[in-house]
């Protein structure tokens, strides 16, 4: 494993009565033992197939790198579209192993095509997409796991349209490729109709587990990602996460510290990455806590109403607006930081001799600038005794990433099963879905349609 993990500002020797003490560690080295077996017990079984993800094996990835690389060559751009799990995967990877701007550098420098991960319908969104893609050199990676949802199928309908108008229905076809759970779902009735390429998610492959399945796996190796090193990373992390039941498993450590801190109601947990290539793990994180552990009733059935709010937050840029409210308002916050130790440049700080002040900054970089902010945040906050952890990478790197990836899903299912919840399931999400089938129309959602416009009773309370 190369990260690292500090989680010394959770402790009360460094923010007192905030934290959590060696002697509660102790005491509940048993409960900790309990999710660790629960979790490992499971390893890929039901909805934690997850965990076997990253030991696909050889011969499918490299069939599967051999067609992604023909996409790589002949496509000047690259859509993905899907939603939720069907992109923040790919999404928070790609931010952060490609080019900050790689969809403006030249195609020789790019090496890849230009990509664009949509994950909405607003309008003006859509046909902006449509305004900057060349559907000539366009190819599109449909991704739903259930392959129902309305968000993706809207686009997915509109985009296949407007591809067969520009290029005819037989290159059309081939300008798609569809990732879904095979046999099951409408976008999978379609795929074979039309004769896509297909890639299957698993069965037991839950939408924000899915990320070293195809459906992050495909995107990033059009983009020339390197996915066996991503996939290694995984494999690594995976290995110290099912090896110690106790306080030296990251995941099951920082689950632990996590779940203390929402008991002891400490109900936001802050994101913070210092480095912009990783902003995006923090909405692939904020889905995944967010989703998993944001429940009503625990697996007997009792209401717990459990959670933590996931907020996104960025480092350094987020010192000058929410730092403030973190370090002196409400105890109700866990801040993780993530921190990059090389990073990969180096910029200098020019010394400019006809500038007169600001002589601390001359000819230091802005490598040892943002790592003195991150310190310095990282003081502030506990001084004040706000709980915080760290996470280092020592590098941001496709292993690297696949371990953040892999530690993230492990942290999550522990913590689920320290809070003796379902971390797999998503009624709430569940309800929206058939709400917005009912209001679109779709048949057999008639009762759902009564149901909303019925909803709220009173109907005065509005200006
Ligand atoms: O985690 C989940 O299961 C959900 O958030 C899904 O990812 C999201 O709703 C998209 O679903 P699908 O992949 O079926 O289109």
């Amino acid at each position: 494993m190369k990260l690292k993990f500090d989680y010394n500002n959770m402790m009360e020797s460094a923010i007192g009565g905030q934290g959590v003490t060696d002697a509660q560690v102790k005491a509940e080295l048993p409960r900790m033992k309990q999710a660790f077996d629960t979790v490992t017990a499971n390893r890929g079984k039901g909805w934690q197939e997850w965990t076997e993800l990253p030991y696909t094996p050889e011969e499918e990835l490299t069939a599967m790198i051999k067609d992604c690389e023909e996409v790589r060559a002949a496509a000047e751009s690259f859509v993905v579209l899907g939603i939720g799990g069907s992109a923040l995967g790919p999404l928070s990877a790609a931010t952060a192993l490609l080019h900050f701007r790689h969809n403006e550098l030249p195609r020789e420098r790019r090496n890849a095509p230009k990509y664009y991960i949509e994950d909405n319908v607003d309008p003006e969104r859509m046909r902006a997409l449509l305004d900057v893609i060349d559907l000539k050199t366009a190819y599109f990676n449909v991704i739903t796991k259930s392959g129902e949802t309305s968000e993706t199928l809207a686009q997915f309908l509109t985009l296949y349209a407007a591809l067969k108008n520009a290029l005819g229905l037989a290159e059309a076809k081939k300008r798609v490729i569809v990732t879904t759970t095979l046999g099951k779902g409408a976008l999978y009735e379609i795929a074979v109709a039309e004769g896509f390429k297909i890639y299957g998610v698993g069965k037991g492959v839950g939408g924000r587990f899915s990320v070293l399945c195809p459906v992050g796996l495909v995107p990033l190796a059009v983009l020339g990602v390197d996915i066996r090193a991503l996939l290694e990373g995984a494999r690594d992390m995976a290995a110290v996460c099912t090896a110690v039941d106790g306080a030296k498993n990251p995941a099951l450590m920082t689950a632990y510290l996590q779940v203390k801190a929402m008991e002891a109601g400490k109900n936001v947990s802050v994101m913070m990455p210092y480095a912009d290539g990783l902003k995006c793990m923090a909405d692939f994180y904020g889905q995944l806590w967010g989703e998993s552990l944001g429940k009503a009733v625990d697996l007997s059935g009792k209401t717990v109403y459990a959670g933590q709010t996931p907020a996104k937050s960025l480092g350094v840029t987020d010192q000058h607006s929410q730092i403030q409210l973190y370090t002196e308002g409400p105890f109700d916050k866990v801040v993780t930081f993530i921190a990059v130790e090389n990073f990969r440049v180096s910029e200098t700080i020019t010394d400019d001799p006809s500038i007169a002040g600001c002589e601390f900054l001359k000819g230091r970089t802005f490598n040892e600038l943002i790592t003195a902010e991150f310190q310095a945040t990282r003081f502030a906050l506990a001084k004040a005794k706000r709980s915080n952890f760290t996470v280092t990478l020592p590098e941001v790197s496709a292993h690297t990433v696949g371990e953040l990836l892999m530690y993230f899903m492990y942290q999550t299912a522990f913590a689920g099963a320290l809070l003796n919840i379902d971390a797999y399931n998503q009624p709430g999400v569940e309800e929206g879905k058939k709400a917005t089938f009912a209001l679109m129309g779709r048949k057999g959602y008639e009762d759902k349609m009564r149901e909303v416009m019925d909803f709220p009773v009173n109907r005065e309370y509005v200006i």
